[in-house]
């Protein structure tokens, strides 16, 4: 009997995304008991309980603060994002963004409605009302860009081919992202050298207790006067308080959100968007199709790519697969690897990867891995899930 996978949606989900699951071996819904997988775009996670079947959560998008991510870990549910697949999105809207703040767009398109009803006399009034929305070209200032992630790394290389000067920021810079950073960008080791040189700041780092409020008032005093900020990542990785300051004082002279928050709502020279960044529709495919297939390929192979709280793994296996998840501390595999010596089975291949406090050892295990061995698996001090797959 073919063994079937419950897959939940929270949000709705692609279906290009979707399509990949093998409806004989998946049944996909958004009300389903007990799911073995869940797919989600933005819904609020913090308060679900998880039954222990639960194996993965897929967030069809970058950002994972919807999401109980430790916990998480701790029930050895792995959960995946899916960086890059909206990049490209998020990219365009930056531009955009830096585009309308610069020549002071939204305001300026405010200011024309207002004058309807004016007949014959509008083109007039434009010609004489106009000059209070002008604003610099972008080519030749300088860009700054804090995080050369997927989206980092998109925004500074188009902002290059707009003939901006760019310079770019990332402690954990990777070798994939630096290899597709252009040459032009000045990729500098201290982020304060990008406050100074910039005259357009925009943030692409993940949300988190390290990064919030990276942008507050200690950080935009060594900002450029008059510099606009940009901020597509999340609304709290920006001091709200700060900003609004900065903004009456004019040292900030545009703040575009794509996260607005009631505070920063109706001040002047902020320019809300509604979270729109990733809101086309390639990206929601991207992003569905790049969840599914990670999921699939976890459930059906144990294979992990792209999680944000377990190790990236991958492993074929001739014989049974054994999946263990548990904590990174000494003399756990050899706990395994005893447990399956005792049994008499061989160990044909074996790949164990940490990722901060967990990890995540598979096994190819060459023999009948019954119960009783499972059972001494997952007695293993330390030891969370045990997952065989035939
Ligand atoms: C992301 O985190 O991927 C973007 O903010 C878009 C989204 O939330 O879906």
């Amino acid at each position: 009997m073919i063994e079937m996978f419950n897959i939940q949606t929270l949000n709705k989900i692609s279906k290009y995304g979707t399509d990949n699951f093998d409806t004989a071996k998946y049944n996909i819904a958004d009300e389903v008991q007990n799911p073995d997988a869940i797919m989600v775009r933005s819904a609020a996670m913090h308060d679900m309980e998880f039954a222990p079947n639960l194996l993965a959560i897929a967030r069809a998008g970058a950002g994972v603060n919807n999401i109980p991510v430790d916990k998480c870990a701790e029930q050895g549910i792995v959960v995946f994002n899916t960086p890059g697949a909206n990049a490209n999105a998020v990219k365009e809207l930056v531009i955009a963004g830096l585009l309308i703040s610069s020549r002071k767009v939204p305001e300026a398109m405010t200011w024309a409605q207002t004058l309807k009803g004016n007949g014959a006399e509008v083109g007039k009034m434009v010609e004489k009302g106009k000059s209070q929305f002008a604003g610099p070209e972008i080519m030749g200032k300088t860009l700054g860009v804090i995080g050369l992630g997927a989206i980092g790394v998109l925004v500074a290389n188009a902002a290059v081919a707009l003939g901006m000067k760019v310079v770019g920021f990332d402690p954990y810079l990777s070798v994939k992202a630096a290899l597709g950073l252009n040459p032009a960008v000045k990729a500098v080791a201290d982020v304060k050298d990008v406050y100074a040189a910039s005259d357009y700041i925009t943030i692409h780092v993940p949300y988190n207790a390290d990064t919030k409020s990276t942008i507050n008032a200690d950080t935009i005093a060594l900002m450029k006067d008059g510099v606009r900020v940009l901020n597509f990542a999340r609304g709290e990785l920006v001091d709200n308080a700060a900003i609004i300051a900065a903004l009456e004082s004019g040292k900030v002279s545009a703040y575009v959100v794509d996260f607005p928050s009631d505070e920063v709502l109706g001040v002047k020279n902020v320019i809300a968007i509604p979270h729109l960044g990733a809101s086309t529709p390639e990206s929601e495919d991207n992003c569905a199709m790049m969840a599914a297939l990670e999921l699939i390929d976890y459930i059906e192979n144990g294979n992990i790519k792209n999680s944000v709280n377990y190790p990236d793994a991958e492993m074929n296996a001739a014989g049974t697969k054994v999946c263990v998840m548990h904590k990174n501390i000494p003399a756990v595999i050899s706990q395994l690897t005893t447990a399956f010596g005792s049994a008499g089975i061989n160990i044909e291949n074996m790949v164990s990867k940490s990722k901060k406090d967990y990890a995540y050892t598979m096994l190819d295990a060459a023999g009948d891995v019954n119960d009783e061995i499972v059972n001494k698996l997952a007695a293993v001090d330390s030891v969370i899930k045990v997952r065989v797959i035939k």
